[in-house]
Order: C-alpha cells, then structure tokens, then sequence
C-alpha cells in the first residue's frame, strides 16, 4: 500500500509558517506562487484548490544580477523590490505566499525503518534524524513523510527532507521583505512532480523523468507508476551555454542569449555560429543525460519511458529533440496549465511562448498550509 503522490503535496509542510489560516472561505482566496531563481522571478497569482486552479496573473522578471547566490538569497532588499514591483505591475492585491528553495540546496534521503505508528515514527526521526542527515539538526529544518510499506506492510520507506535554517529564512525574508506574508516554502522537486499530476497521467509501469532546466542547474524527478523514486540535480544550466557562447565567439551577454533562443547577430554569420551553439547545447545534453543515467539506469536496468522538459532553457530550439535522440526516449516541452482554466487576459501568445518557464511556480500554486 502507499500512499501515491499525495505525499509531494505534504513535503515541505515543516517549512510551513505556524501562523493559524483558518478561514471556511479561504478556498477561493487568491494565492501567490513565487519561483525566485537565479535569472529571472516567475510569480503566478491563482486562486482556487487543486483540480479547479484558476491563474488570474503570471508575471516574470529577471532576477537582480547576484541577487542569488550559493542557493540563498544573498540581496534581499534587491529581491523583494524586484518582487514587489511584479506584483505591482499587475496590480496584485493578493499577498499570501507559496515559495521554494532550491533543489541543491535540501538533502533528501529515503531510508527504511521498521512500521511503526505516528508518534513513535516521530522520536525514530528525532533520534535517528542525525544518523542520516550529515548536518547539525539545529541548523535545519526538518520533515518527513511515509512513502510506501514493504514486505507486506513490516517495513516502511520513510522520506526525509532537511534544509539549512538560514536558506530557508532568505527565501522568506526576501518574501515578507516584499510586504507580503510566506504561508509554504516548498522544494522545485516536489514543486514539478505537483504541476506534472496535475496536468498528466502517468502511464502504469512506466518511468517518467521531468527534467527542469534552470540557468544554475537542472532537477530531475523521475516518476515510476506516478510515485518519485529519484530526486537530484545536475549542476548545468542555461549559464554554461551563455558562457560557452561568450567565450567562443567572442560576444557579451545579451548577443548570447540572442543565439540561444534561436535569433541571429548582424555581427556573426550564421554558419559561424551554429557549431558554436550546437556543441554548447551538447554539452550541456550530455550532463543530463548522464545524471538521468546514472540517477536511474545504475539502479534499475529498466529505461526511461518519456521526458517532460521544463524550466527556461527548454525552449531552447531543438534541445528537446536533442535530448530526446540522446536518451532514446521521447522528450516534450510540459505544459504546466494544461489542466488549469487561465484568465483571457492572462493567456497571450507571449504566455504559451513562457508556459514551461512556470512550471515550479505552477507546481507551488497546488500547495496550502493545511495540506493534508
Ligand atoms: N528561448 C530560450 N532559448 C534558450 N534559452 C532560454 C530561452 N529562454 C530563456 N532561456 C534561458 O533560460 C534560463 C532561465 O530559465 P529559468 O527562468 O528557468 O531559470 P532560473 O529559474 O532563474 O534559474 P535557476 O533556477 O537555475 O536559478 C536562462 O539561462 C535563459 O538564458
Ligand atoms: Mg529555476
């Protein structure tokens, strides 16, 4: 028996606010998703419960340069400016807040205990807690949540979480600092594995790899019969091809992100640029496709069924193709609102162009403090 996917949307609950929310009318209260990475801030306002989400804004930015670094939100004020102004450019008036810290930045381990009840689950973590977690238990925060029972229901997999206080606390400060109230700090892992229930079925028997690639990094969450059974990331991202690309040819940063998106410089002839951004895209590929074989095909000898790409670099033209001849599996560019009704306003060209951008902030809109 497990528990299915429900417990992604309890992950994280530990990094929820204590502050009591209850309110019976609550469930139509617009909710703020916030996604603060380290090139740009993707803020979804969308109100209404998992199943009937309704997104009423979808903003992004990019993200002061150095405003993020090592994980954490190193210029708060830089940050919460930056959001205030989204939201003000939309003139949200909603303030409640659901953020996430970066991948890299938990550690993640599942272990196998005994089955025990709740609360003797609870001390077993208390005491254990620091035989698993290679840090000062006073320095983090900490959760946990039962993914499945084994050997008919002897055993059971219990999933561990732990984030250093003091990232956790850049995220929320950078939030309140923006006059706004953090309610759920979230993990991008569990955030995408959210959007991807959300908007797909997951096929029985089959592993499902959703690869978001970001500028820093890229997570990976690979599902098997819905349930995540590998969670990491890979240290390359939209960055490495921008710098491939400066140093190759010679250009600055904006020409860079000129190329990667498929447009063409004045400056550089096409045939002189294409190798350039095909061996950087490569590179990059190659990173993940040895993350996503190493995280999966050494621990099983089964292959990885389908790919769902996110994050801004997936857009990239042709890196899902790529990608996809690569692994020998078919990869896609996820759609995070398939499932969601989007306001009229809201869903210009410009925001089908971005969708794949927002799918942590998507995944975000799915939580609420009183998840259960
Ligand atoms: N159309 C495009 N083609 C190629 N790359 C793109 C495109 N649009 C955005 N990018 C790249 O995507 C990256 C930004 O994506 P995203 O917003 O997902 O990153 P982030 O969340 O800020 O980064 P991280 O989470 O790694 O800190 C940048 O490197 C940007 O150059
Ligand atoms: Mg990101």
């Amino acid at each position: 028996m497990g528990v299915g996917g429900n417990w992604a949307k309890q992950v994280g609950r530990i990094f929820t606010s204590s502050l009591s929310d209850f309110n019976p009318f609550r469930g139509d209260e617009p909710y703020l998703s916030i996604d603060i990475g380290s090139s740009t801030i993707k803020l979804l306002e969308v109100s209404g419960r998992a199943g009937q989400l309704r997104v009423m804004n979808a903003a992004m930015l990019p993200t002061p340069p150095s405003a993020i670094q090592n994980n954490m939100v190193y210029e708060t004020s830089a940050v919460a400016d930056a959001t205030r102004a989204l939201a003000e450019s939309r003139g949200i008036k909603a303030r409640k807040v659901v953020t996430a810290v970066p991948g890299p930045a938990v550690i993640i381990k599942r272990v196998t205990l005994p089955a025990q009840s709740a609360r003797e689950l609870e001390n077993t973590i208390l005491f254990e807690a620091g035989n698993f977690i290679p840090e000062d238990l006073e320095n983090v925060n900490l959760d946990y949540q039962i993914t499945d029972y084994l050997d008919d229901g002897k055993r059971m997999e219990v999933l561990l979480v732990a984030a250093k206080k003091d990232i956790v606390a850049s995220y929320t400060e950078a939030v309140r600092a923006a006059g706004m109230t953090p309610m759920v700090v979230d993990v991008d892992y569990f955030a995408l594995e959210n959007m991807f229930e959300t908007n797909y079925q997951a096929p029985p028997d089959r592993a499902i790899a959703l690869v978001n690639i970001g500028a820093r990094y890229s997570s990976i969450n690979i599902l098997r019969n819905g349930r995540s059974t590998f969670t990491g990331d890979v240290p390359v991202g939209g960055r490495d091809i921008s710098d491939g690309l400066m140093r190759d040819l010679g250009i600055g940063s904006e020409d860079a992100e000129t190329l990667k998106s498929g447009g063409s410089l004045p400056s550089i002839p096409a045939d002189q640029a294409a190798p350039v951004i095909d061996a950087a895209a490569a590179a990059l590929i190659d990173e993940i496709h040895h993350a996503l074989s190493f995280f999966w095909t050494a621990a099983t000898d089964e292959t990885i069924d389908h790919i769902y790409l996110s994050g801004g670099v997936a857009r990239m033209p042709g890196l899902a193709q790529q990608l996809s001849e690569r692994v020998g599996a078919p990869a896609e560019i996820a759609n995070p609102f398939a499932h969601l009704t989007v306001d009229r306003a809201v869903d210009t060209p410009q925001f089908r162009e971005q969708a794949a951008d927002f799918a942590v902030a998507m995944g975000l809109a799915t939580r609420r403090p009183d998840d259960k």
